[in-house]
């Protein structure tokens, strides 16, 4: 292990600590063979920290008094944070690391209301999720701060306070049984207030692989794990990271199609170097659906085709609920390239694919696409939303003109293009 304790503590002082302090939660070792009793979690810190911790940054949140805190330092980890919504405990953490004379820094912090800062190389979540009141808002808060793996330990409907739940209102033993194998999440009702210490949720392993693996684009696999502690188990999803993305964005039939076969097949050099791709880089093409099938954890160079309606046409509404958006928050390195087509251009394109469009959905999608392209301030209203949604992304922003030979427009140009384009109907 990489770490030596080095206390500045009196063995008086370390006992008259565990005297003072009711500290018996997690078992954490102290200096002289002292330790503050409590449950000893080391299964769960073998099962979660068994990879390679050398140089990571850890972020605990729910830390409680800190076990997995020093687990994490004494493993290796580079920078170590802990948070919590309890001022007291932290206080105690606060004592425990510094008798340990680990740097592990504590925060207080609600993770409900509060937002995080920094990115860690592993974030930890034991515990908690199912005592929050927004559980996958807050895993939604959490996702963009995590660089390589997300560690949650849970309760499962299969937990003997979910069990007990569900005998109580006659679910048959077929259903207690199949219980883990189904996307479930049992609502509980909270008695933690009267102590009877039920967790507001329960979320079985296929709900939580459904949340983090179908409904977003965020992670290239999971791994659900038997924890050994209180029928929990542990699921380690793991994030993707591209190092390099080149989103090709624009509206549906703008070219982006075209631009990148181009690009790929080193047609238009040019645009290649001002867009970034280096001629002695390998470049992978990939869209939503194509990446969201990719189990690679690591990819360098990513061109990734975009539509911009997709949130429309998938019903998410807004990029921040659209799963093919989820790759931005995986990727080092951030560049859009938005498309500028001449609307009529795309009119031209999109009406006899409409004609021949055989299901009427398909028609009625297009026939809107159409009226949007036709009335103009709408379809810049929409490229104005993608633009800003991108900035606050902190992407790199690029334009191309690609009504005729691909251009490359300054940001100055391609709002002059919008305002014009307010102002015209097709
Ligand atoms: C059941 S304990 C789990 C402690 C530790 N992670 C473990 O697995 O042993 C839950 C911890 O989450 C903290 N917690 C609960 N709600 C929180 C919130 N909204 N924000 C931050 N911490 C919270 C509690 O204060 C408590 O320390």
């Amino acid at each position: 292990m990489a770490d030596a304790v080095k206390t500045k503590w009196t063995r008086e002082q370390v006992e008259n600590l565990l005297k003072t302090e009711q500290l018996a939660y997690q078992k954490i070792e102290l200096p002289y063979g002292l330790s503050t009793g409590g449950e000893d979690r080391s299964d769960t810190s073998d099962l979660i920290f068994d990879g390679d911790l050398n140089g990571k940054s850890v972020l605990d949140i729910g830390c409680y008094l800190g076990y997995f805190c020093h687990e994490a330092v004494r493993r290796g980890a580079r920078k170590v944070v802990g948070v919590d919504a309890n001022e007291n405990r932290l206080r105690q953490a606060r004592l425990l690391a510094d008798c340990m004379g680990r740097p592990i820094e504590y925060k207080s912090l609600n993770i409900e209301e509060e937002e995080i800062t920094g990115q860690f190389d592993v974030v930890i979540l034991l515990n908690v999720l199912h005592h929050l009141r927004n559980p996958i808002g807050v895993l939604d808060k959490i996702i963009p701060h995590v660089n390589e793996r997300l560690i949650l330990e849970l309760a499962g409907p299969s937990s003997p306070k979910a069990d007990k739940l569900l005998k109580k209102m006659w679910a048959s033993w077929w259903l207690r049984y199949r219980i883990n194998k189904l996307p479930l999440i049992i609502v509980g009702r909270d008695m933690t207030v009267n102590r009877k210490g039920e967790q507001k949720f329960f979320f079985s392993p296929v709900a939580i692989k459904h949340i983090l693996m179908e409904q977003r684009s965020s992670f290239a696999r999971l791994d659900i794990l038997s924890s050994g502690f209180k029928n929990r188990y542990v699921a380690v999803a793991w994030k993707r990271q591209v190092e390099n993305l080149v989103i090709i964005s624009g509206t549906t039939s703008s070219g982006k199609s075209t631009l990148i076969d181009r690009l790929m097949g080193g047609k238009i050099p040019e645009i290649a170097a001002e867009i970034g791709m280096r001629p002695d880089q390998e470049w992978r093409h990939l869209s939503p659906d194509p990446l969201k099938e990719t189990k690679d954890v690591k990819l360098e160079n990513v061109l990734y085709h975009y539509d911009i309606l997709r949130p429309w046409n998938n019903d998410a509404r807004i990029y921040q609920c659209e799963q093919g958006m989820d790759v931005l928050d995986c990727a080092r390195e951030r560049t859009v390239v938005t498309l500028w087509t001449d609307p009529k251009l795309m009119c031209e394109r999109l009406e006899p694919e409409m004609q021949t469009a055989k299901h009427k959905s398909r028609q009625r999608r297009l026939a809107d696409i159409l009226a949007m392209y036709r009335s103009g301030e709408e379809l810049a209203r929409r490229y104005e939303y993608w633009a800003d949604y991108c900035r606050g992304k902190n992407a790199k922003l690029l334009f191309i003109d690609c009504s005729d030979k691909p251009k490359m427009l300054t940001e100055n140009q391609w709002r002059g293009k919008l305002e014009k384009l307010k102002h015209t109907e097709v």
